[in-house]
């Protein structure tokens, strides 16, 4: 049985919090436990440190989680600053979850990976699923593990983990929690409150990216794909479109002429030259039937919209 009690980890960050809208709006608030590190004031929030088994297993085993999503990581900047919190969050922290799952027989797990799992050897286009994956990254390599084992535990203990290896995500109700794309929308929401933007990473990197709204209703269509239908399990690439800062100053400064960015390169630089300019989504698209709907210019109009609403116009 799935989603009759659904635990979302890493639940206050940038997918979690807005996963937990999109569910509760699909099976109900109460379907769902909410979880992670922070503070907050919700009767259906547990703080449980995903690195500490007991507490996340007595979770588990207490409301009988028939469906995990487990979305608490350390993303690639922060993991460059702190990896030996990177490696114990999305290696032990993931270990203790699958493990969770197997002991007390939940139904499915889904685990996001990235388009951090490649590397400067990897190809620079349209990248398909089974590649070189040898990245630079801790944070690369902990989710190459993370896939790894999640294909694992498919095969030894039968137990159902998915997951999708997510491009940059753009989004506008929780700010980014960490991330080398983060200024796509650090870029966006500037020019929404009228300030000119210094952009971290060189004017011509280009990166995969995908709105919200489609990243969510991956997530959901995938768990709810037939299991006999995957061939692929944790490792799907998934992407809407790819452009670079200039590409989104220029669309930008459709809505705002005024607004300017200065490019002062940083450590994420490297970071994202080592990632591919565009992937091969196929594999979503025929084992389960995805395809996002949003695209660039879509994707810019409607989070300016959004955040006029919050910042004004
Ligand atoms: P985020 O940083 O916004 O949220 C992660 C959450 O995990 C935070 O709220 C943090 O407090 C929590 N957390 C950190 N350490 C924890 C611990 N020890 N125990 C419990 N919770 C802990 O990240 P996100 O963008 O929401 O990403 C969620 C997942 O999606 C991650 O696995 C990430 O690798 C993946 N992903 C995200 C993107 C993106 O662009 N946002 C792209 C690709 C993959
Ligand atoms: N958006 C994420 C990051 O930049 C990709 O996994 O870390």
């Amino acid at each position: 049985m799935t989603f009759e009690k659904i635990l979302i980890t890493g639940a206050l960050g940038q997918i979690g919090s807005e996963l937990d809208q999109y569910l509760s709006e699909i099976f109900g608030r109460d379907r769902i436990i909410i979880s992670d590190i922070k503070e907050k004031n919700d009767p259906r929030y547990k703080k449980i440190d995903v690195t500490d088994f007991n507490s996340l297993n007595f979770l588990v085993e207490k409301y009988k989680v028939d469906t995990i999503y487990h979305l608490a990581a350390i993303l690639s900047a922060t993991g460059e600053k702190y990896p030996d919190l990177a490696y114990r969050v999305n290696v032990d922290g993931l270990h203790n979850v699958l493990e969770a799952a197997r002991i007390n027989k939940v139904s499915q797990v889904f685990i996001p990976s990235t388009i951090g799992v490649f590397g400067p050897e990897t190809p620079r286009r349209n990248v398909p699923i089974e590649t070189i994956t040898r990245p630079t990254t801790l944070y690369g390599i902990t989710k190459v593990f993370a896939e790894q084992l999640g294909n694992y535990y498919q095969r030894k203990f039968s137990l159902d983990v998915r997951g999708v290896r997510f491009p940059g995500l753009i989004s506008y109700k929780s700010p980014p929690g960490g991330g080398t794309t983060d200024y796509a929308i650090e870029m966006i929401i500037s020019a929404v409150r009228k300030q000119n933007y210094t952009c971290f990473l060189r004017e011509d990197t280009v990166l995969p990216m995908m709105y919200m709204p489609d990243a969510l209703e991956a997530i959901l269509k995938l768990s709810e794909a037939p299991l006999e239908k995957l061939i692929h399990h944790t490792d799907f690439n998934l992407t809407s479109f790819s452009f670079s800062p200039k590409e989104l100053a220029h669309e930008i400064s459709n809505y705002y002429p005024e607004f300017s960015v200065i490019y002062k390169p940083d450590f994420r630089q490297e970071i994202a030259d080592s990632w591919p300019e565009s992937l091969d989504a196929s594999a979503a698209r025929r084992e389960w039937g995805f395809a996002p709907k949003y695209n660039f210019k879509e994707t810019v109009k409607d989070m300016i919209y959004h955040l006029q609403e919050i910042y004004g116009h």
